[in-house]
């Protein structure tokens, strides 16, 4: 599985790859997951788009502000000539998501479906995964946030995106992979909410007050009991190939 990690793979692939292809889940099952977190208005970035079909489907529904990015010219170059005419303010870029051109601040919420996933199937997993981060981070306004859609159980993430740098605090929702999946079949949703200094204040004011609960902005309906139990961590963490065992790419990609 180390393939998902290098470019050259993804380049092939969509060479010869003709047909759309979400992995894990189809914006219609992500719209209530990710509604709370995005306005008409917001400025949007789909990082390692690949041929997904969630930002056009994203765009169809309203969202007119979208950047879809991935480090394959071969698909930003398909994506962008099937997007012209029908989608025309959809702003394609080939660009590594390690080294993004956008200003800082500049998106209120990044969808990462899949690709922080491939990146830890590379080499030098953990410290691509840090780069990568510390990027979104860079370009993620203040109150924005960051959702990444995985099978990556908590063990094997939340060490990843918990970190104090990057200035954002994190909750985790899960969702049925399909409809009738028993409880520790799920996909995960990490929600990274970059943490805005007046919001932090009133927060810790809050804090000091009584010991409230802070509400999550997640649907509490899609959190699935038990679903931490469904997997163990791999035992192969940080060789590279710690995906071997637990990715899970649908059966149509096998
Ligand atoms: C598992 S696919 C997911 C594609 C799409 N997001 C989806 O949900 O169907 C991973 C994608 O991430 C892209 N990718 C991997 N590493 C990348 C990087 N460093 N910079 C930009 N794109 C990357 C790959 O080219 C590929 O399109």
């Amino acid at each position: 599985m180390g393939q998902y990690g290098e470019q050259k793979y993804w380049e092939e692939r969509y060479n010869t790859e003709q047909a759309p292809f979400d992995w894990y889940l189809r914006y219609q099952h992500l719209k209530p997951l990710l509604a709370p977190f995005m306005t008409d208005e917001s400025c949007i970035l789909d990082i390692g788009c690949g041929s997904s079909k969630l930002a056009e489907e994203l765009y169809d529904d309203g969202k007119k502000n979208i950047k879809c990015i991935d480090y394959s010219a071969n698909i930003i170059n398909k994506m962008q000539d099937a997007n012209i005419s029908a989608r025309p303010e959809i702003d394609w870029a080939e660009m590594d998501v390690k080294a993004m051109s956008f200003d800082d601040e500049t998106f209120d919420l990044i969808i990462d479906k899949g690709t922080s996933d491939a990146i830890l199937c590379g080499t030098d997993s953990y410290a691509q995964l840090s780069s990568m981060l510390k990027e979104v981070s860079r370009v993620l306004k203040k109150g924005g946030v960051y959702v990444v859609i995985t099978y990556g159980v908590p063990a094997t993430r939340l060490p990843h995106f918990e970190k104090e740098e990057y200035g954002w605090k994190v909750d985790k929702l899960t969702t049925p992979k399909y409809e009738g999946a028993p409880p520790n079949q799920v996909y995960y949703l990490y929600v990274m909410k970059k943490v805005s200094e007046e919001k932090e204040e009133e927060r810790n004011d809050q804090e000091d007050e009584v010991a409230v609960t802070i509400e999550s902005d997640a649907p509490p309906k899609m959190s699935s009991p038990g679903a931490e139990t469904g997997a163990s961590p791999s035992t192969n963490e940080g060789n590279g190939d710690e995906n071997l065992i637990d990715f899970d790419p649908p059966p149509e990609m096998q």
